[in-house]
């Protein structure tokens, strides 16, 4: 069975950047042979987190009258891989991501009562980020790596990479010479077998990272 990826969108523009990129990874998803589901979070969400004591409904369910809870139960939880893909705002993630991770808020409480069930499911995917920015110099895109490396921690996920392009007028970023369309698409390709590591003191390793003959396996 292949392996399911979802792509999360956290731009408005449907023809802007962050847009192109995540079409990018979608490709690459699909010559990678993923099961690949893209989503623009304009779509399912409506609304911030609000008081989950005040506006739960009697089962427990969010009373929220959008999609997000489709999107978080039949394509968040169920999927391997995640790729969040988001315009850098205000040098932070969009509202519209930064919602899809506040909400979720509602389904892992002590207080919801499938709780348990919601946070074995978040746990131990594989992650990635993408970003589209109008800047260029590496520290604009710190705080939102950070975000995701404490995400990714806190569920014992794997944060796997990092695509990054530039770019202020929509598309514009396919001219950037860095190539972040390429790269996000051997991203998504790559993403359940890209090497990844992140050692203790006592992890056990070999000298080496590469084996002799892989060298050159996912430069191509
Ligand atoms: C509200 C807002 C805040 C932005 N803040 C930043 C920023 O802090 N740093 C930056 O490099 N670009 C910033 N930008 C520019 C966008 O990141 C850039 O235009 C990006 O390519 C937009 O992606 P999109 O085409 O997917 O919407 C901002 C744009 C908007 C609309």
């Amino acid at each position: 069975m292949s392996d399911k990826l979802l792509i999360l969108v956290g731009s408005p523009r449907r023809n802007g950047n962050t847009a192109a990129l995540a079409d990018a990874v979608r490709k690459g998803a699909l010559t990678g042979g993923s099961d690949v589901t893209l989503r623009y979070l304009d779509d399912h969400i409506s609304a911030f987190l609000r008081d989950c004591r005040q506006c739960r409904g009697p089962d427990g369910e969010c009373a929220i009258d959008d999609r997000y809870r489709s999107l978080f139960f039949d394509d968040f939880l169920p999927a391997r891989g995640v790729i969040f893909c988001t315009p850098i705002y205000w040098y932070g993630v969009s509202a519209q991501l930064k919602a899809f991770f506040d909400r979720s808020f509602c389904y892992y409480a002590a207080s919801y009562p499938g709780s348990q069930d919601a946070l074995a499911a978040m746990a131990r995917k594989r992650l990635g980020l993408v970003l589209a920015s109008e800047e260029t110099y590496p520290g604009v895109a710190l705080g939102i790596i950070h975000q995701i490396q404490e995400f990714s921690r806190y569920t014992n996920s794997d944060f796997v990479g990092v695509v990054r392009g530039a770019g202020n007028s929509r598309g514009e970023v396919r001219r950037d010479p860095t190539n972040p369309v390429g790269n996000a698409q051997r991203f998504g390709r790559d993403i359940f077998s890209r090497a990844y590591s992140d050692y203790r003191l006592e992890t056990p390793r070999s000298p080496r990272v590469w084996p002799e003959s892989g060298l050159t396996s996912s430069s191509s």
